[in-house]
């Protein structure tokens, strides 16, 4: 661990922000799970050394510069983002609302871009470099649900616009493209029998023939986050058990 860093993982009450969230007591001291979900949070950093919950909303703009301010204030440096934090919303088109569409974009892809532009500042000055790592979804590839994909390639692009910009401060910027992890994100209004159908076309393009663990994710946003990743930006992981190489379910 390199004294002293500190990470945010937005969306840290979720499944896979806690998951990552432990992972990177690993290699920084202080962790920060910010979510909406301050109970959630508090709950997953309960007994977990150098883990905070904090509140954040990243879709409203005056909570992300709030969550900056403290950071600065307690700790005069930002070496980690994981931009982490999603929602989704109705599948097919027919069902999607505008209003929806625009609540899946301000909180997966606006979220993401507010929180770095006001790190813009922490990084300029501090000049250490850092670490921002986005998950996306092997739907960015595949297609899916037709708002949260179109926020999730989104999210690749702006990765890549991320690492050119952020380059001058020594900060990296990669993504981090999952497959299907079974948790309650996944399963959102199915049916139990639309969800089992759901479960076996996933396994059934999966080469690995099994799903993705909160842990395979934490691992692959640890390389990325870590000091050794230094050299590598602009990329998109994908850590799917080859799923990314076959037709969409
Ligand atoms: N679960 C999967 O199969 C899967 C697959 C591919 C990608 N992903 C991606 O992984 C990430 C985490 O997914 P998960 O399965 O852990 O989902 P989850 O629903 O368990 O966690 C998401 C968290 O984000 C928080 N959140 C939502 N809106 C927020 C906001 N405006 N501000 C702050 N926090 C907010 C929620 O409170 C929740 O704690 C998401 O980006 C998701 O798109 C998940």
């Amino acid at each position: 661990m390199t004294a002293g860093r500190v990470a945010v993982v937005t969306g840290g009450a979720g499944a896979l922000g806690a998951a990552i969230g432990e992972h990177l007591t690993g290699q920084a001291e202080v962790v920060l799970l910010a979510d909406r979900d301050l109970d959630g949070a508090r709950e997953r950093s309960e007994n977990l050394r150098g883990v905070e919950a904090c509140y954040l909303d990243v879709a409203d703009d005056e909570s992300v510069q709030a969550l900056v301010e403290t950071v600065e204030r307690r700790f005069g440096r930002l070496d980690v983002i994981v931009n982490n934090a999603a929602v989704t919303a109705p599948r097919g088109m027919e069902a999607l609302r505008r209003d929806d569409w625009e609540r899946v974009m301000a909180v997966n892809v606006w979220g993401p871009t507010a929180l770095c532009r006001k790190a813009v500042p922490l990084w300029s000055s501090t000049r250490a470099g850092g670490r921002v790592v986005n998950i996306t979804s092997r739907t960015w590839l595949s297609g899916g649900p037709i708002a949260y994909t179109s926020s999730k390639a989104a999210v690749v692009g702006l990765t890549r616009s991320l690492a050119l910009e952020l380059a001058p401060f020594g900060v990296t910027a990669n993504a981090v493209a999952p497959s299907m992890v079974a948790t309650p994100f996944t399963r959102g209004d199915r049916s139990e029998e639309e969800y089992a159908a759901f479960e076996a076309k996933h396994l059934a393009m999966t080469p690995m023939r099994r799903f993705a663990t909160p842990e395979d994710i934490a691992h692959a946003v640890g390389y990325l986050a870590s000091e050794a990743a230094g050299f590598v930006t602009g990329e998109v992981l994908h850590v799917c058990g080859g799923a990314q190489l076959a037709p969409a379910p």
